[in-house]
């Protein structure tokens, strides 16, 4: 089927998100999200994000079909994000879209949350995505991937060895007291201050390092060595704090991103998840990759940060493909590795 009617579930943290796609065109992307319901908590409670899911579920899928100007009946596919995630969480869209699929006889794709982010990139260009390199930087996740075709092979290339890009953006905000989630906060401060006033630590890029861990990522480094700036400098200037931080960050994830474009000979780079939609990221991304010769593409911020539309794109490809739909009764998969594309 080359332009299938997908809909996309997407309930893995704070989001109960539906997408809906024809092919790789975007007809509805609905995001209830619970984020203030976690805000004073300073981060996601997910009892409270299990609950709001429920809550949500089926007005987003009626303002969804609302949206698109499609019936339930036209959907030809129901995917959904099996995991990884908050098992709660995820369990609410693994039950919501196995009994639609069952209800309207429809296949049922349990696919990856983490390979989703990449392939909404889909949505928004037209030729094919492979080979390339993924930087896939969420609030959860930080890897380096090698995707040779995103239906069906994806090689972790390296991940971090503690924080996560966001988480390490959410924490250093937190303790800035500039509320949840924290990365949006310090984009926005950082912005027209001065970058170099302070010289925290990239991770990860002693000479030693790129022998033994050249695409791994830990951020726990700058993360206490902004702390303790913090503590030290009472009269610290924010901006400064927050764009220095963000450029540490930004510099280690595009080093380590392009140093995996050299390594493997791939011209190629996207930038996914939450952390994508950074406009620092997004500026040396684009002044780098120019540089190097490598091809960039990250999509619209709006589509960066968890959303259903990547549901639906990475679903639409897996029909597209021909692979076989998930089996019904799947379970949600907390720990899903990244190169586990669709439940089977
Ligand atoms: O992909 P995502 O929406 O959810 C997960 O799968 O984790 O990513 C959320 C993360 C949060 O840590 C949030 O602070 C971060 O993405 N984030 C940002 C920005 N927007 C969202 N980090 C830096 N700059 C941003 N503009
Ligand atoms: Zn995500």
């Amino acid at each position: 089927m080359s332009q299938p009617l997908v809909l996309g579930i997407e309930t893995s943290c704070d989001e109960t998100a539906i997408g809906i796609v024809r092919g790789r065109t975007l007809l509805a992307n609905v995001i209830a999200s619970s984020v203030q319901e976690h805000a004073r908590f300073g981060g996601v409670v997910p009892e409270i994000a299990s609950r709001a899911h429920l809550e949500a579920m089926l007005p987003s899928l009626e303002q969804a079909l609302k949206d698109a100007r499609v019936n339930l009946g036209d959907i030809d596919a129901v995917a959904v994000t099996a995991g990884p995630g908050l098992v709660g969480a995820l369990l609410v869209g693994v039950a919501s879209a196995s009994g639609l699929a069952l209800g309207l006889g429809k296949p049922l794709y349990g696919i990856n949350h983490l390979a989703a982010h990449v392939s909404v990139d889909l949505l928004s260009h037209s030729d094919p995505i492979e080979p390339t390199i993924a930087l896939l930087v969420s609030g959860g996740h930080s890897s380096l991937l090698q995707v040779d075709d995103i239906t069906s092979r994806v090689i972790k290339l390296g991940e971090t060895m503690d924080d996560a890009a966001g988480e390490a953006f959410d924490k250093i905000a937190r303790i800035m007291g500039l509320g949840f989630p924290g990365g949006p906060a310090i984009d926005k401060i950082a912005r027209g201050a001065n970058a170099q006033a302070i010289d925290f630590p990239r991770g990860l890029t002693q000479s030693s390092d790129w022998q033994t861990r050249p695409f791994d990522f830990s951020f726990s480094g700058v993360k206490t060595a902004v702390a303790r700036y913090l503590e030290a400098t009472p009269d610290y200037a924010q901006g400064d704090v927050a764009a220095c931080f963000q450029e540490a960050i930004v510099d280690v994830l595009m080093q380590k991103a392009l140093a995996a474009c050299k390594k493997t000979g791939i011209d190629s780079l996207v930038i996914a998840g939450g952390v994508a939609a950074n406009s620092r990221l997004r500026a040396v991304a684009q002044l780098r990759c120019e540089a190097a010769q490598v091809r960039l593409r990250i999509p619209e911020p709006g589509l960066c940060t968890d959303n259903g539309a990547m549901v639906a794109a990475l679903g639409s490809l897996m029909v597209s493909a021909g692979r076989s739909p998930s089996p019904v009764g799947i379970d949600a998969d907390s720990s899903m590795s990244v190169e586990s594309l669709l439940v089977s």
